[in-house]
């Protein structure tokens, strides 16, 4: 027996720099406000690339940097804010609520968390996880869906493969 093809998942090979972030800006065209993306892999996998695509698919020309020691960065975007955390170095538990972290995560932004298995129990639940591993001289990614919003965003990347620039009304 096979399993169904589960449009909540998707695995790649991204053989490059330019193929995360290309992967970045399919994604800055399903994603919507409220959404949680945990990004997980070893140092140097590719997540702040990949922030850095999908930031550029959403029309933010200045530099993307990575939050290693302010822990998050903030990029007010024209109808949402996106927030990029990266708790690499997230030491003590008091700073995220002294910090307000908690309130970047609502339905009118995005949050992107590198390392979020440092933040614990302080991390609400993920929507997308995606997972990058070295592979070769490239990566290989993962993509799940884990909430409704989540599985939603998938299908329509599974939609627009192929589609770039696409309309969207195929699905
Ligand atoms: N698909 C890929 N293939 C090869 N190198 C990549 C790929 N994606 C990103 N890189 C490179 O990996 C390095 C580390 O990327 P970075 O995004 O800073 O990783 P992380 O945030 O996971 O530590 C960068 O030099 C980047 O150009
Ligand atoms: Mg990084």
């Amino acid at each position: 027996m096979h399993a169904p093809h589960d449009s909540a998942k998707q695995a790649r090979f991204l053989p490059d720099e330019a193929a995360t972030l290309a992967l970045g800006r399919e994604l800055s065209n399903v994603l919507v406000p409220g959404l949680a993306i945990w990004l997980q892999g070893d140092l140097g996998a590719g997540k702040t690339t990949l922030v850095r695509g999908l930031l550029r698919g959403l029309g933010y020309e200045g530099r993307v940097k990575s939050p290693t020691f302010t822990l998050v960065e903030l990029y007010p975007l024209s109808s949402f804010n996106l927030y990029h955390f990266d708790l690499y170095r997230f030491a003590d538990p008091g700073e995220w609520a002294d910090a307000g972290f908690r309130e970047y995560f609502n339905d009118q932004s995005i949050c992107l968390v590198e390392w979020p298995e440092k933040g614990g129990d302080f991390l609400p639940r993920p929507d997308l996880e995606v997972r990058l591993d070295l592979a070769g001289e490239g990566r290989r990614v993962e993509l799940a869906g884990v909430t409704e919003a989540g599985r939603r965003c998938m299908q329509r990347l599974a939609t627009q493969e192929g589609h770039t620039g696409g309309d969207g009304s195929a699905g």
